[in-house]
């Protein structure tokens, strides 16, 4: 069974995102600071809500693909976030540096979840796409089955 995903930013990046795993099947909830740039994705299948622990809860894996590190944190450390995050995968797909994604790996693995940090190797017109490369990077914990985007 696919599991279920929220992407947290819908910019540029974010929309092209949500909008590859939308085609691929993946049940997928948004959220963005901007709500009007929520709803084309909710027209092209994705669900929503105001609230951000809304669209936390239910969700395994949570994209983060904001404009910084600090922008990431004020939703991750926002008040009644920090502890639904046991149990999940956050997949931080901001860019920054790497004292950042150590010091977000550390945060995250001591709410009790899983971390990965990635770069994306491309613009968002080629997500989904098979030349498009997302490099990963997390500590051991358990084998996560492969997401493949590719049909
Ligand atoms: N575009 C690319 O080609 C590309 C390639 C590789 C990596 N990336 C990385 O992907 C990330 C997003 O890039 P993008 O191109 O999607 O940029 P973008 O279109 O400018 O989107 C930025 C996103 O960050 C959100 N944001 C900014 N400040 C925030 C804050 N203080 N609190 C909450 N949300 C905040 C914005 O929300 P609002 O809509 O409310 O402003 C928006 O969702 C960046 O880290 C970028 O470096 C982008």
């Amino acid at each position: 069974m696919k599991r279920e995903i929220c992407v947290l930013g819908t910019g540029r990046m974010g929309s092209s995102i949500v909008r590859t795993l939308l085609n691929h099947g993946y049940s997928t909830n948004v959220w963005n600071r901007t709500r009007a740039k929520c709803e084309p994705l909710i027209a092209a299948g994705a669900k929503s809500s105001l609230n951000l622990q809304d669209v936390i809860e239910p969700t395994d894996i949570i994209f983060v693909n904001v404009l910084d590190y600090a922008a990431s944190d004020t939703l991750l450390k926002r008040d009644g976030i920090p502890s639904l995050l046991a149990g999940k995968t956050v997949v931080q797909l901001t860019s920054g540096s790497p004292r950042l994604a150590r010091e977000d790996a550390t945060w995250v693995g001591a709410q009790g979840a899983d971390y990965l940090d990635g770069a994306i190797m491309a613009t968002p017109d080629f997500i989904g796409r098979p030349d498009a490369a997302l490099l990963y990077s997390g500590g051991p914990g358990p084998p996560m089955k492969p997401m493949s985007l590719y049909s």
